[in-house]
């Protein structure tokens, strides 16, 4: 019996003669075939990948325009590491982080120390380790004991954080959220923090709501805990959608590098940078804060080349392509993406709310990122569960999930706007909303609420 779990069957029509008509689905392949075969075999395979532009859930770009696929497809051999090989693409990182620190008013730029990595997961963590290091070394010039370092962060983390501390040894401390507070503002922050503290993680566009943590409150709670007992803690700000968004929509808010405490920042190229996955960024503000016994050097151009990061080789394609986009929207460019981005976001946030079942928990002030709630009746038999089931039967991923310790029995939806979502498909998206909520008040049908497990933040 044929066991089509295990093997492919080829289509006759795409297999040649002599070619072999079957191919094993998890077993090493034992003969080749035809470049045209093994292509039309995963290009059918793809197709039935979901379509990204309706893709509410991710925050990540989905679209460039053919100017930098034309240097991508240039640039797909170019490996990141190898800087004596491709010195102009280690040249074009450089630029990219200084236009970085620039953007995010580090005092001096030239100053300052930053790289690329495969995205914010890896920023995130350089900048923990950087933490981590700075207050052991601190520790050990004082004589005191390194062991138990915590990082202090809200329960609303993305789980690169989680990972960080796991990986890391460091004990990660969650301030919970709550009505009254919903994103980490500062308050009871003291209860947190000890001689053990490497730090503060600050986020910009918490990934729950896509909420701004106030940088500028978080640190003058710090300065003040400092006065109090002496605890000089620095923040590493989670800018991975924000800090791509606030230099250009918000320019009056100060989070970055104005904030005296903030000693790095990092953000994902790949989200509102607007570049495909993966690259995201770090910055110091001053090399001073990355200890050198973090950096290891690589030969370039017969001299040395200082490289601070998880992965060795990584497609170095993504850097020409920051590069790019950063040429080719400047700060005006930017800001008219992101402004176009929020309005649609604003929008779909204010028809939601008007539509009678939803209150909203935030309406895109911060970033194009917003989550609603449902508002208490006793007839309603249906979820937000049920709506998202609903739309994604017509295509659309509206992901629905538990909030975080403390409010884990409040259940919110939410949408990510990204450039490529304009208003005729967010207008699509608002009617099958309507159809969908008049189907589910009609039948009332209650379908089974997932697993909490269900999405991964
Ligand atoms: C606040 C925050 N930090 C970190 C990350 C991880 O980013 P990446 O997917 O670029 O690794 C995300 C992703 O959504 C995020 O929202």
């Amino acid at each position: 019996m044929n066991d089509y779990r295990n093997r492919i069957e080829l289509n006759p029509i795409f297999s040649r003669p002599g070619e072999v008509e079957t191919a094993p689905l998890n077993t090493f392949p034992k003969q080749s075939m035809l470049p045209e075969t093994a292509y039309q075999i995963v290009h059918d395979d793809s197709m039935l990948d979901g379509n990204s532009r309706l893709n509410l859930a991710t925050f990540v770009s989905t679209w460039m325009d053919g100017y930098a696929d034309k240097l991508y497809s240039e640039a797909y051999d170019k490996n990141a590491i190898d800087k004596d090989e491709y010195p102009r693409t280690a040249a074009m990182e450089n630029h990219c982080w200084h236009m970085l620190a620039d953007l995010w008013n580090a005092p001096d730029s030239t100053k300052s120390i930053g790289c690329s990595t495969t995205g914010s997961s890896e920023a995130c963590m350089l900048g923990g380790l950087a933490l981590k290091r700075r207050w052991q070394e601190k520790r050990r010039a004082a004589g005191k004991s390194t062991d138990k370092p915590n990082l202090v962060m809200t329960s609303a983390v993305q789980v690169c954080w989680e990972k960080f501390c796991d990986y890391f040894d460091i004990e990660a401390r969650y301030v919970p959220i709550s009505m009254e507070h919903k994103v980490m503002d500062g308050y009871k922050l003291e209860d947190y923090i000890d001689e053990h503290t490497i730090g503060v993680v600050v986020i910009m566009g918490v990934t729950y709501t896509g909420m701004y943590e106030p940088v500028a409150k978080i640190a003058r709670k710090l300065d003040a805990i400092q006065k109090s007992c002496g605890l000089d803690i620095p923040i590493h700000v989670d800018g991975a959608s924000g800090a791509m968004i606030a230099p250009f929509i918000q320019p009056n808010l100060i989070w970055d590098f104005r904030v005296d405490r903030v000693s790095s920042i990092s953000t994902s190229g790949h989200k509102y940078g607007l570049v495909y996955p993966g690259i995201g960024w770090v910055v110091w503000r001053d090399a001073s804060l990355l200890p050198e016994s973090l950096i290891f050097k690589v030969s370039y151009l017969g001299g040395e080349m200082p490289t601070f990061a998880l992965n060795f080789s990584r497609p170095g394609a993504q850097i020409l392509l920051q590069y790019w986009a950063f040429l080719r929207y400047g700060f005006e460019g930017y800001q008219n993406v992101q402004q176009s981005t929020i309005d649609v976001a604003r929008y779909l946030a204010q028809e939601i709310a008007s539509m009678g079942p939803f209150e909203l928990w935030n309406d895109a002030s911060d970033i194009p990122v917003f989550a609603w709630m449902l508002k208490d009746s006793p007839d309603r038999l249906w979820t937000l569960y049920d709506l998202s089931d609903r739309l994604r039967m017509k295509g659309w991923q509206v992901p629905a999930y538990p909030m975080p310790t403390d409010l884990t029995d409040l259940t919110v939806q939410r949408i990510v706007v990204r450039n490529g979502l304009g208003m005729n498909l967010a207008n699509d998206l608002l009617d099958d909303i309507r159809t969908e909520v008049a189907w589910l008040d009609k039948n009332h049908t209650v379908v089974t609420k997932p697993s909490n497990a269900a999405f991964h933040h």
